[in-house]
């Protein structure tokens, strides 16, 4: 069985983009593979964050993993603080990684490019720690939305060229695994920008746990075009292109066919059409995720999900340690 390993990272509420891109993909993913899947809170922290805000929306994502239908029975489910080595082999990997690939991050690079200030160092090297989160793991698989690839392709060069320096099997070098529909889900209010938490008008993102009235009041309001024809172009019609995206990857439905049963309606049909799915998903998910949190089992479970990725992350550290040569006594 392949092993794959994915994280989000709870900067704020998840969004219907976390669960279309990467969420749901996990839930499918997890009967066919060894799953890991963990909660990326050192990531969270290269961003100030609110501490109690912070700590809400951490187990806000461990509950709405549980939601969505992980299960901890099926994939180990844990806190990345809970596995130290985490950090440790990320810095290993930044001694491993240059500059000028840093540089090419393109979600790093927008920032500088919008001259945003008080970008940290811990943002920059951001993409190391996410080299160690998955070759600690020797993942095969790395499933995530569009915006990610990139970071995972650095992985795999890292992983590469530690593999050249010190020894072919050091790590496995993993492919990224990126879903054909709704690997960019785009901003409701200008889909040509991705839907994403940290875009400051609310109206462009839904999150999970928004109520879903409001959810389905945002796609009504969704940004269209005046074309006035239901059809999946994403250049000349984003945000027709987008609602379908949205509807075909939480329903199935092909694109084709949600096209041709919609050829014929209006714009604001077709919105309501899409806004009843929407909302039923996020009835269905935030009743579950109500029972996940009063039921007090998340602590739990990422105790034992935390048990299962140590005893993987400490052999490989270890290996890794000897190899660079910084590890004088065989601890494992
Ligand atoms: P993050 O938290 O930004 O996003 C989590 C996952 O959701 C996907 N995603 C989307 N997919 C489609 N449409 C969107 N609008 C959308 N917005 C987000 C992302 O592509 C991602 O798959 N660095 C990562 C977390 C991470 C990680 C890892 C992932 C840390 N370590 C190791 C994989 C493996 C991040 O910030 O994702």
């Amino acid at each position: 069985m392949k092993r794959m390993l994915s994280a989000i990272k709870p900067t704020g509420q998840l969004t219907l983009g976390n669960y279309i891109g990467a969420l749901k993909n996990f839930v499918s993913y997890q009967n066919d593979h060894e799953m890991i899947c963990f909660i990326a809170n050192l990531h969270c922290i290269t961003v100030y964050q609110e501490p109690q805000e912070l700590k809400k929306n951490l187990k806000d994502a461990v509950a709405l993993y549980l939601a969505a239908g992980l299960d901890p029975k099926k994939t180990t489910i844990f806190l990345q603080t809970d596995v130290l080595e985490h950090a440790q082999l990320g810095y290993i990997l930044a001694c491993n990684t240059y500059l000028g690939e840093l540089n090419r991050m393109t979600q790093f690079k927008d920032k500088v490019a919008k001259g945003e200030t008080g970008l940290t160092a811990g943002l920059y090297t951001y993409p190391c720690l996410m080299a160690a989160d998955i070759l600690l793991y020797d993942a095969d698989l790395v499933p995530v939305g569009d915006d990610q690839k990139q970071h995972v392709e650095l992985t795999r060069d890292i992983a590469i060229r530690f593999n050249n320096r010190y020894g072919d099997d050091s790590f496995v070098v993993p492919e990224p695994l990126v879903a054909k529909v709704g690997k960019r889900v785009m901003s409701l209010n200008d889909p040509t920008k991705k839907m994403s938490k940290s875009e400051h008008n609310d109206k462009g993102c839904i999150y999970l746990l928004d109520d879903p009235k409001v959810a389905y009041k945002k796609i009504m309001g969704a940004v269209t075009d005046s074309l006035a024809k239901i059809d999946y172009d994403p250049i000349n019609q984003p945000g027709i292109a987008n609602l379908i995206e949205i509807e075909s990857a939480l329903t199935n439905e092909d694109i084709e066919s949600i096209v041709m049963r919609n050829k014929d309606k209006g714009y604001g049909d077709f919105k309501k059409e899409v806004a009843t799915v929407v909302s039923d998903v996020l009835i269905d998910l935030q009743s579950k995720y109500k029972e996940i949190i009063s039921s007090g089992m998340i602590d739990q479970i990422l105790e034992e999900g935390a048990q299962k990725a140590r005893k993987i992350a400490t052999k490989k550290l270890s290996k890794i340690q000897r190899r660079v040569g910084i590890e004088i006594k065989k601890r494992h």
